[in-house]
């Protein structure tokens, strides 16, 4: 038999939504019921790497995760795959002397191995780089012709949220109106240069992993919620409009307070489900309590947060004067545990990981 094998290597990081998506009308196809906006973290941090390979040789499609071989059988991986398949064009590698013609692609077996550049159990969305990084290696090695938004409504059926990182900067996900998802996708609003000042830190708040996952939270909340009703069709649509602007002219005042607005919303629509469903814990609520606080001392805004299916707060601070006082008080306010090694945080240029161990808060008195 042929030996040869053939592999390409992306790198995708992951997204932290400032407008929420919450809510599918098409569960299959992953369909939600709102725009959403994000912002696209620096490749450095919070990343996933994955490698796609081909050969003849491959007996069936497999997958590594961090190592580990997980199971390609559900309808999440089986719709990328096929869909990225069908698009699949020529290949050729004349130094190796490989041709793969169009219609090999479909009898050909593939090998993919993904990793995480963060813990995968700290709690911090994975999906949305994953299954963004799946598709576009995929759409490397398969000389795929489409460009990142076309990619961004296959990457969509990995994972909602998976269709934003295809982009850097700033990324809005168009709900759309067809049945058949071909215009839900994804577009770039501003380039990762637009707005160079903003600095985003990771406050990991608890590693535990979430009790409702995002699929079935959504669903609960799109069968009980008369809040999400309201969000969808009255409040995100204005909102998504001014958040737009608020980017557009780096308007940080705007932008925090839609933000946390948007967070907060989430959160409710999440109260509002039957039965309830709680991400954030009391040192979650501290955090709004706190950095609400400081923002209305210092005057105007210095510092958004935004919370995902999960505690751990994403703070974004508007410059890094903001970022350094937010870290110190963080630390001041939110004493690491005793265990916790100080050298393993993470520290990046533009994108901090602290895991600052914050379940160890005791002070609660500080912060009122
Ligand atoms: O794409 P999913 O199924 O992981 O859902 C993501 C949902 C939120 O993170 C809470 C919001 C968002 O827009 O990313």
């Amino acid at each position: 038999g042929e030996k040869w094998v053939l592999m390409k290597t992306a790198q995708t990081p992951t997204n932290i939504a400032v407008i929420k998506y919450w809510g599918k009308r098409d569960e299959t196809l992953i369909l939600p019921v709102n725009d959403s906006i994000s912002v696209t973290l620096d490749p450095a941090h919070l990343c996933t790497t994955t490698t796609v390979a081909v050969s003849p040789a491959f007996q069936q499609d497999r997958m590594w995760l961090n190592g580990k071989e997980i199971s390609l059988s559900g309808g999440r991986y089986q719709n990328c795959l096929r869909e990225i398949r069908k698009r699949a064009r020529e290949v050729e590698d004349k130094e190796r002397g490989i041709k793969i013609e169009k219609k090999d692609w479909a009898k050909l077996h593939l090998h993919i191995a993904s990793y995480n550049n963060f813990p995968t159990a700290a709690g911090l969305a994975s999906s949305a780089a994953g299954f963004a990084c799946l598709v576009f290696a995929l759409a490397k090695l398969m000389n795929v012709s489409e460009d990142e938004s076309q990619l961004s409504a296959i990457a969509r059926q990995g994972s909602g949220s998976a269709c934003r990182s295809l982009f850097g900067g700033f990324v809005k996900w168009i709900m759309g109106k067809e049945d058949d998802g071909s215009d839900s996708l994804a577009v770039q609003l501003v380039d990762e240069k637009h707005w160079e000042d903003l600095f985003i830190i990771i406050a990991v708040v608890s590693s535990r992993q979430k009790e409702t996952s995002s699929t079935s939270g959504m669903r609960e909340s799109v069968e009980t919620s008369s809040l999400l009703q309201h969000r969808a069709k009255e409040v995100v649509p204005k909102r998504t409009i001014q958040m737009e602007e608020a980017i557009q002219n780096r308007d940080f005042a705007s932008f925090a307070k839609l933000a946390c607005a948007d967070s907060n919303q989430f959160h409710a629509v999440c109260l509002d489900t039957l039965p309830p469903i709680f991400y954030m814990n009391d040192t979650s609520h501290r955090i709004i309590s706190y950095v609400e606080k400081c923002n209305r001392s210092e005057g105007t805004p210095q510092v958004a947060y935004t919370f995902d299916a999960g505690p751990n707060a994403v703070l974004i601070a508007r410059d890094r004067k903001a970022a350094a006082q937010l870290i110190q008080r963080l630390l001041f306010y939110f004493p690491p545990k005793s265990d916790t090694d100080l050298d393993s945080y993470l520290l990046g240029d533009k994108t901090i990981l602290k895991d600052a161990g914050l379940e160890g808060l005791k002070d609660v008195e500080a912060l009122s």
